[in-house]
């Protein structure tokens, strides 16, 4: 796999690694594509809203290693409306590019940040906890990546339909019958959409 220096440089030397006593908020994120861990721990001033410390821990491949390092580093001294526009491309970019393959492992450390910061910001009456709808799960299908070109499968077009009733999700791909990431894509989208508990089943359709 071929890896860009940058992402060596954070995977051998990742800044920000640990974990914080007492943290302001923390979150813990699993990949449903590969079962990997990623921790994100947080210090913010409430005066400022300002990100005074932020570790991570990842049991994760080298891509997550140097992910949480670099968004670590790009989090530290940021407010939480900065932060929270942190993107897993941007992330990407910074590193100056991952494998297409190992995008979700991006997706994955961003993700955790994020929430982090919503925790933070739902604890501190400075955000609402959203109402799960089908927006929630158009959201969540962002964060499903297409192995082969490490892009979205919203952005690629490839979702045709959502729905969702009775806490059924039913989820209409569109991926050529022989394309090798078929079953792949199929198998996040259920794990992805597993985790919410207002939904029951998950019915796939590709
Ligand atoms: Fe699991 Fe990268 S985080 S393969």
């Amino acid at each position: 796999m071929q890896y860009s220096q940058k992402v060596l440089d954070h995977f051998m030397k990742p800044h920000n690694i640990g974990k914080l006593e007492n943290p302001d908020a923390e979150a813990t994120e699993g990949s449903p594509a590969c079962g990997d861990q990623i921790s994100i721990f947080l210090k913010i001033n409430p005066e400022t809203n300002i990100i005074e410390n932020i570790k991570f821990q990842s049991y994760g491949c080298a891509s997550n290693i140097a992910t949480g390092s670099i968004i670590t580093d790009m989090a530290m001294g940021k407010t939480i409306e900065e932060a929270k526009n942190i993107t897993w491309k941007g992330a990407a970019d910074e590193l100056d590019g991952l494998p297409a393959v190992k995008m979700h492992c991006s997706v994955l450390a961003v993700d955790t940040l994020k929430k982090a910061i919503k925790k933070y910001e739902i604890e501190h009456g400075l955000a609402e906890a959203e109402t799960f709808s089908k927006k929630t799960i158009v959201e969540e299908l962002k964060k499903v990546i297409y192995p082969g070109v490490g892009e979205d499968i919203v952005t690629l077009k490839m979702v045709k339909y959502v729905g969702f009733e009775n806490g059924i999700a039913i989820i209409d791909v569109d991926i050529p019958k022989f394309d090798k990431f078929r079953d792949n894509v199929a198998e996040e989208i259920k794990e992805h959409l597993e985790t919410f508990d207002e939904i029951k089943e998950v019915k796939v359709t590709i």
